[in-house]
């Protein structure tokens, strides 16, 4: 008999695994990790521990994370720019690896062996799992379920969980896989498997239809301070709240969705539809704002920093030395990303319409084409030679 705690969702998956896993005479304690998957309207976290006790687990945990999701991976990742294959946001990536330490920490603290997860053997989340478990406590057994047991559909799962009473929600069930919080909605299978079909209304939980808004534009600014979003419209907002907010507004305005064909880590590509209204306003608005204040290499040099910060953390290789020294780089980008970008709003488009910031490098003297200009052109004709000497033969 091991005990094994369990990365537990309060979905089907996990549901039917605190059974089986208890079924082969193990002690099953369930951890609930609140990573903002209520989007601000709340998630029923006591059905959700109903469900994990009904289903056989000894225990449950319930961890609220969001603050630290938000400071210690969210902001890091935005300032960072972060962006898979130049559209996914890594709302689920970057839950990873905060749920595995809290797994590892219950562990320790039940002085349980084994942690087990209900992750997919195709998928990109079991290696976030089990690359964290295994950077930060090698000792600790790792059971993936999911990849041995012997149900092979949904209806085959279900069929299980009625038959030991476990309390399942299935009729309210879409056809999709579904991964939620604070920074974003991950929603795949089902229709979506067809590349050639749209994705139907029906996917989408926090966007409106950018075809069915019949309304005015919607104006807002966000203000930065060192790389961080601290106002909306000039009020201070904490963190969660603001996230929440821009979630709310951008959502009702159909800002924040993506449909991307991607290349998974274990070698296969797959369709996902993303919905993160706020982590799109934020992005745009906080690119915008470097562009203001970044100068020229350093901006460039950054975008390819990006590029491996997005990687690392689809990787599931938040953990490591190279994610440490590039949040130590991003974050001395940051020193001057302050100020104010007004965003627009409108049909699920997201666009900056006004910047200012008191770092900015733009100089309006210089780049005018009015009569205020103080730019010497004459010195631009000894520059060009210069410029392009290397190159005549
Ligand atoms: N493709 C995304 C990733 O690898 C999301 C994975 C979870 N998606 C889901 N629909 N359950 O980060």
């Amino acid at each position: 008999m091991k005990k094994i705690v369990l990365a537990y969702s309060g979905g089907l998956d996990t549901s039917c695994i605190v059974r089986w896993l208890t079924e082969q005479g193990n002690e099953v304690i369930c951890f609930v990790a609140d990573l903002g998957q209520g989007l601000g309207q709340g998630e029923d976290f006591a059905a959700i521990e109903e469900r994990a006790l009904a289903a056989g687990a000894t225990k449950v945990y319930l961890k609220d994370l969001q603050d630290e999701f938000i400071e210690d991976f969210i902001i890091p990742a935005l300032k960072a720019n972060a962006v898979y294959e130049g559209k996914y946001l890594l709302a689920t990536a970057l839950g990873r690896p905060l749920i595995a330490k809290y797994l590892i920490d219950i562990a320790h603290k039940e002085k349980a062996t084994t942690v087990a997860h209900g992750c997919t053997g195709k998928g990109n989340d079991q290696v976030r799992f089990e690359v964290t478990v295994g950077i930060l406590d090698q000792k600790l057994e790792i059971i993936a379920p999911v990849r041995e047991w012997e149900f092979k559909s949904r209806e085959e799962e279900i069929e299980y969980a009625q038959t030991y009473n476990i309390p399942i929600d299935v009729t309210k069930k879409k056809p999709y896989s579904i991964d939620r919080n604070i920074w974003g909605i991950s929603i795949e299978a089902g229709v979506l498997e067809n590349l050639e079909q749209e994705p139907p209304e029906d996917c989408y939980l926090i966007t409106k239809s950018p075809t069915q808004i019949m309304t005015y534009p919607k104006y807002i600014e966000v203000y930065f301070e060192r790389g961080v979003p601290k106002k909306i419209d000039g009020k201070t907002y904490k963190l969660k709240k603001l996230i929440n907010y821009l979630n709310e507004v951008g959502g009702f305005y159909g800002v924040g969705r993506t449909d991307l064909v991607e290349n998974r880590l274990v070698g296969i590509k797959s369709r996902e539809i993303y919905e993160a209204p706020a982590a799109t306003i934020l992005h745009i608005a906080h690119k915008e704002l470097e562009s203001l204040v970044l100068d020229r290499e350093l901006a460039h040099f950054k975008e390819i920093v990006s590029l491996k910060y997005a990687e690392l953390v689809y990787y599931g290789l938040w953990y490591s030395p190279l994610r440490e020294a590039l949040d130590s780089f991003v974050n001395s980008t940051q020193k001057y990303v302050t100020g104010s970008i007004k965003m627009k709003l409108f049909k699920g488009n997201c666009m900056a319409v006004s910047r200012k910031s008191p770092k900015s490098l733009y100089k309006k003297e210089l780049s005018t084409y009015g009569k205020e200009d103080k730019f010497n052109q004459k010195l631009a004709e000894g520059f060009i030679k210069i410029w392009g000497m290397p190159y005549k033969r």
